[in-house]
């Protein structure tokens, strides 16, 4: 048992009960599509009425069991119009109260409750509950990663992936739309697909993608553009199930002869220390592998390699 383990016996009572909530209105088709809104007129960003219901009894329950605590949540944020939120070194609450709300929309059961837990900026227990297909995850620091209670990750025996080619990744378009976006998410698929890889997946929430991928089931997901509630639970989950997740330098923010001079001195250096990166979860680019049996130096060469092609 570790120290976390009160906070996730929390989460868990917590994402039962939300589970119960969002199941119900998952089967209620007339109810989502009479209280479905678009954020900020971008038709591909979806919020629903169980959204906002479901974050606001998280946060309630939360303030009145961890009343210092702080809290971070996909609606709050929205509903504040907060265009980055700030996360302090308090333990902080990290919530999605439905990832792939897109899905959950359209009757797709990929979707799920994502509540996260960090201290000291770093994630230290995670709970993911998929109240569809009845998968929940949990996770805390040092305390191991879990499907149903098995522990992750759960394919066995798992065969080390060896080189990018026979891997299967997951990816997203995610809801940012823009000419710019559009084509630094195209062209990175494109750069990937052309390896060859097995084959490209989108489960269309960010938080079943880390968690398929600390299944055993994929291997890598990256993904430009999420959020710290889509990954703060999962980063967890997949750290204890043996992965590994890192970020990378938003494309937007490299100039075009700036990314040439970075892209000639990575190749240079190509030995960077990815698997001791620490992830930073408002980074808004995720990149993450599964656990591999030959160690860190071939996680390390087939994240580099996955990362060249990151545009
Ligand atoms: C989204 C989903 C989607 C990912 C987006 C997320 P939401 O979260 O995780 O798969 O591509 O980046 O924002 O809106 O369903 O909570």
């Amino acid at each position: 048992m570790t120290e976390y383990k009160k906070y996730l016996d929390e989460a868990v009572k917590i994402a039962k009960t939300a589970g119960k909530t969002i199941k119900e209105a998952f089967e209620n088709r007339q109810f989502i599509s009479e209280h479905l809104e678009i954020k900020e007129n971008n038709s591909s960003d979806l919020v629903t009425a169980t959204d906002q219901y479901v974050e606001k009894m998280v946060k309630s329950h939360l303030n009145k069991v961890f009343p210092t605590h702080s809290f971070i949540g996909e609606e709050t944020t929205a509903a504040n119009n907060m265009a980055r939120c700030e996360l302090t070194d308090n333990p902080t609450w990290c919530i999605d109260p439905i990832d792939g709300t897109t899905n959950f929309v359209h009757g797709l059961p990929f979707t799920c409750i994502s509540i996260g837990l960090l201290i000291n900026k770093e994630p230290v227990m995670g709970v993911i509950f998929n109240p569809i297909l009845n998968d929940l995850y949990t996770a805390t620091k040092n305390g191991g990663a879990f499907l149903n209670g098995k522990p992750l990750p759960l394919i066995r025996p798992i065969q080390p992936l060896e080189t990018l080619e026979k891997s299967l990744i997951i990816t997203e378009y995610g809801a940012n739309r823009n000419e710019e976006s559009v084509k630094a998410k195209l062209d990175t698929i494109h750069q990937i697909i052309k390896y060859p890889v097995h084959g490209i997946r989108s489960f269309g929430s960010a938080a079943m993608n880390m968690c398929y991928v600390a299944r055993g089931s994929c291997d890598i997901y990256y993904e430009i553009g999420i959020h710290a509630w889509d990954v703060a639970a999962a980063t967890c989950i997949l750290k204890e199930a043996g992965g590994v997740v890192v970020g990378w330098k938003p494309y937007k923010e490299v100039s075009e002869p700036e990314k040439k001079k970075q892209k000639t001195e990575s190749s240079k250096t190509e030995k960077i220390d990815i698997v001791n990166e620490k992830f930073d979860v408002l980074n808004r680019h995720v990149l993450c592998i599964r656990q591999l049996a030959e160690g860190p130096e071939k996680q390390n060469e087939i994240l580099a390699e996955v990362r060249k092609r990151l545009i």
